[in-house]
C-alpha cells in the first residue's frame, strides 16, 4: 500500500525519505494506486532543468474528470459534491451531488461540442462564483479543451489582453454577478474586451442577476436552453498525461502576464495528494476554501484536489463583509464546515471588527484551519489560531504560487508542531534549496536565501503559453539547474522555512500578485505623465499596499493634483482592475536612478515605508540629489 494518507510526523518523515531518494518509484505507486488511469505510463518522470522540460507519466492515458466525477458514483453518487452558498444569505445553499455533478458536466460539455469547441481549443471563463464556473472547467476538461479562467474583477482591457494571449475561441461569463450589496455588470465588460478580440466565435451566457443585456446576433447566446436539450451523457475525451489541462494567467514584474500552462496527470496526481494530506479530509467532511476560482488556489483546491479526493467543496459566492462581517462564520456554523482555508489578508480584516462577529456563531466543528497567498503576520497567526480555532485546530500555513500547481511547503496538521509565520517542511517530494547571491546553495539551518526548488514535483507548469523562452528565463536562468521561486526564506534550526517575501518586483497586495510593470505602463498612458514607478508599503490589512511615484510632464499648467490622482485610479482600474489601485500617490520631480537608468526601488520602498534612517548607499546613484528632494516632501 502506498503512503496515500500520512497520519502522524515519524510517516511523514519516512515518506518524505522515500519519496526524495527515490522519486519516480514514491510518485509511481501513489499514481497506481489511487487514480482511473485509461492506460498506464511507459516513463513515470523524465525532465531536464536547461531546456527546461519536465514530462511526468508520459504515455499514460486519462481524463481528470473521469477521476474526479465518474469514478466517484458508485461509491458516493448521492454525497454533495459541491455545496453552493450564494451571496444573499436568504438565498437557499445548492447541494450538487456527485450524480448530478456528472450529468451538469456532460450538459456543458455536449453544449461545447455543439459550438464546435475541440480538443485543444481554449475557452475563456470569465464568471462569478458561482456552480457554472466549477462546471464550466469540468466540461472543458472533458472534452479536452483548455480553459483559461480570467478573475472576474479584472478589467475589459485585461480580460482582452488574456485571451488575445491564448487566443481563445469562445468566452464563458454571465449577465452579472452579485458582491455584497452590489451588482456588477459582467457582459459590458465582456462586450468590451470583445472589440478587440478577434479568435472569439461564441459566448456563452449564464442568467444569474436577470438584468436587462443584449446579446449580439451570431455570438452570444443564453446557455441554460441549450443545456436543456444537451444529452446527460459525453464520453470522456481520452488524454495524454502531458495533454495540457489549462492556461491560467499571472502577474510577472515585467511585461504582460505569463499564461502558465498545467498539464494533465502530473497536475491531478498532485493536487488530490495534497489535498488529502495539507487538509487530512476525511470520511463526510465538509471542506471551504474561500478563495476565487479566477485564482490558482480554487483551481487545485476548490475544484480539482477536492472532488479528486470525492470531497465536499464549499463554494461562496459572497464576501466576507455582506451582510455584515459575521458571514463566513456563519457559513460555517451553517454548513458544519470542517476544514477552513483562507487568506492571510481576510484574517486581518475580520480580527479587525471586533470578535462580536465571532462568537455569535458555533465554530466547533472546525478541525483545521488554512491560510494561503503571502506571509501571515504572527499577530493574524494568533487571532485566528485563538479565536476561530480556539487553540484546538491547527493552522496550515501553505506556501505555494500558480507556477507550482500545488502546495509546497506546508505543515500536516496533528503531525508537524505548527511555529506562527513559518510554513513549516516541505510537502512529500518537494526538495526546496536557498540560495545566496553568488549562485551557491546555502546549507545548514538558521540561513536566509532565494528560495529556489531543485527536482521536479508532478504539478508543475510546464511553460508560459506561447513563450517557452521567457519560461525559461523566469525560472530556470537565476540559478544553474534550479526553479527559482522568486521569493527569500530564511530556514530556523530545525529545518522550518518561513517565507520573507518576494525579491523581484512583484507586489502581494492582499494575496494577489501585482507587477510594477504593467501598473506603471497604466499610469504612464495619463497625458500629463512623463514617468512613475510603483513599490509596496506594509498595510495593516492588506499585508502590502501600492505606492505611486509619479512624475508630471512640464507643461508649465498648474494642475489639481487631487483630481490628477483619481484619474491615475481610474486608469489602473480600466487597464487592469480596482485590485491594482494605488493607495499613496507622490508626485515628484525624479526617481532615483542607477546609472544604467535603471529606478533604484529599494530606496523608494523605504521612503514609502517611511524608514528613513538607512537608506544605504546612494552615492553611486546618477541622480543622488533626487532622494532628498522626494524625502523633504514627504517630511512636510
Ligand atoms: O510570494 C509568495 C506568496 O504568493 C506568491 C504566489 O502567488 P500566486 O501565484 O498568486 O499564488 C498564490 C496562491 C498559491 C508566492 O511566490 N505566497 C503564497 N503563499 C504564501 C506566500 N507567502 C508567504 N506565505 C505563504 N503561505
Amino acid at each position: 500500500m502506498s503512503n496515500y494518507h500520512i497520519k502522524n510526523l515519524e510517516e511523514y518523515f519516512q515518506v518524505y525519505r522515500r519519496s526524495v531518494r527515490n522519486p519516480e518509484n514514491f510518485w509511481e505507486e501513489i499514481a497506481e494506486e489511487h487514480f482511473l488511469w485509461r492506460k498506464k505510463w511507459d516513463n513515470v518522470l523524465s525532465w531536464d532543468f536547461t531546456k527546461p522540460e519536465v514530462k511526468w507519466f508520459e504515455g499514460a492515458q486519462l481524463n481528470i474528470t473521469e477521476n474526479c466525477i465518474d469514478r466517484h458514483l458508485v461509491t458516493r453518487g448521492d454525497k454533495t459534491a459541491i455545496l453552493f452558498e450564494p451571496n444573499n444569505p436568504n438565498e437557499d445553499a445548492e447541494h450538487i451531488t456527485y450524480k448530478e455533478l456528472y450529468k451538469r458536466v456532460n450538459q456543458f460539455a455536449n453544449v461545447l461540442k455543439d459550438k464546435g469547441i475541440k480538443k485543444g481549443d481554449r475557452v475563456c471563463i470569465y464568471l462569478p462564483m458561482i456552480p457554472e464556473l466549477a462546471i464550466s472547467l469540468l466540461a472543458c476538461a472533458r472534452i479536452g479543451a483548455i480553459h483559461s479562467v480570467v478573475f472576474a474583477g479584472f478589467s475589459s482591457t485585461a480580460l482582452a489582453t488574456r485571451i488575445n494571449d491564448s487566443e481563445c475561441k469562445m468566452v464563458i461569463t454571465s449577465d452579472g454577478s452579485y458582491r455584497g450589496a452590489k451588482t456588477i455588470d459582467l457582459k459590458s465588460i465582456v462586450d468590451e474586451a470583445l472589440e478587440d478580440c478577434p479568435t472569439i466565435t461564441d459566448v456563452l451566457v449564464v442568467k444569474r442577476i436577470h438584468s436587462d443585456i443584449t446579446l449580439k446576433e451570431g455570438r452570444d447566446v443564453w446557455l441554460q436552453p441549450l443545456l436543456d436539450k444537451a444529452s446527460t451523457e459525453c464520453t470522456a475525451e481520452i488524454m495524454n498525461a502531458e495533454d495540457p489541462l489549462f492556461i491560467l494567467y499571472t502577474s510577472g514584474s515585467t511585461g504582460k502576464p505569463k499564461g502558465m500552462l498545467h498539464t494533465t496527470a502530473g497536475y491531478m496526481v498532485y493536487t488530490a495528494y495534497t489535498f488529502k494530506n495539507v487538509f487530512q479530509y476525511r470520511g463526510n467532511d465538509v471542506y471551504w476554501c474561500t478563495a476565487d476560482i479566477g485564482w490558482i488556489t480554487g483551481h487545485s483546491y476548490i475544484v480539482y484536489g477536492p472532488l479528486a479526493n470525492g470531497a465536499t467543496t464549499v463554494m461562496f459566492e459572497g464576501v466576507p463583509s455582506y451582510p455584515d462581517y459575521s458571514r463566513f462564520w456563519q457559513i460555517v456554523e451553517k454548513h458544519k464546515v470542517n476544514q477552513f482555508y483562507t487568506a492571510p489578508t481576510a484574517i486581518r480584516a475580520l480580527a479587525k471588527e471586533g470578535l462580536s462577529h465571532v462568537e455569535s456563531n458555533d465554530l466547533s466543528s472546525l478541525k483545521i484551519l488554512g491560510t494561503v497567498g503571502e506571509p501571515i503576520n504572527e499577530e493574524a497567526w494568533h487571532w485566528y489560531d485563538d479565536n476561530i480555532g480556539k487553540r484546538k485546530s491547527p493552522i496550515v500555513d501553505t506556501w505555494w504560487q500558480t507556477e507550482t500547481g500545488g502546495i509546497m511547503i506546508t505543515p500536516i496538521p496533528y503531525s508537524t508542531p505548527t511555529k506562527p509565520t513559518y510554513a513549516t517542511l516541505p510537502f512529500i517530494g518537494i526538495q526546496p534549496a536557498l540560495m545566496d547571491a553568488e549562485g551557491n546553495e546555502v546549507k545548514g539551518n538558521q540561513v536566509e536565501g532565494r528560495l529556489c526548488i531543485k527536482f521536479p514535483w508532478p504539478s508543475m507548469a510546464r511553460t508560459i503559453w506561447g513563450n517557452h523562452q521567457r519560461y525559461k528565463d523566469t525560472y530556470f536562468s537565476s540559478f544553474e539547474n534550479k526553479y527559482f521561486t522568486g521569493d527569500g526564506a530564511l530556514r530556523d534550526e530545525v529545518g522550518y522555512y518561513r517565507i520573507t517575501g518576494r525579491v523581484d518586483d512583484v507586489i502581494i497586495v492582499s494575496g494577489h500578485n501585482l507587477g510594477t510593470a504593467p501598473i506603471e505602463d497604466a499610469i504612464n498612458e495619463h497625458p500629463a505623465v512623463a514617468e512613475s514607478a510603483i513599490v509596496g508599503y506594509p498595510h495593516d490589512i492588506k499585508g502590502n499596499a501600492l505606492y505611486g511615484y509619479v512624475i508630471l510632464k512640464d507643461t508649465g499648467e498648474s494642475r489639481n493634483q487631487e483630481n490628477l490622482r483619481i484619474e491615475i485610479n481610474q486608469i489602473i482600474t480600466e487597464q487592469i482592475g480596482p485590485i491594482a489601485k494605488l493607495d499613496k500617490i507622490q508626485f515628484t520631480q525624479g526617481l532615483p536612478k542607477t546609472r544604467s537608468g535603471k529606478i533604484m526601488r529599494r530606496i523608494l520602498r523605504k521612503i514609502a515605508s517611511n524608514d528613513i534612517s538607512n537608506l544605504g548607499d546612494t552615492s553611486t546613484l546618477l541622480n543622488p540629489e533626487v532622494v532628498q528632494g522626494i524625502i523633504d516632501q514627504v517630511l512636510v
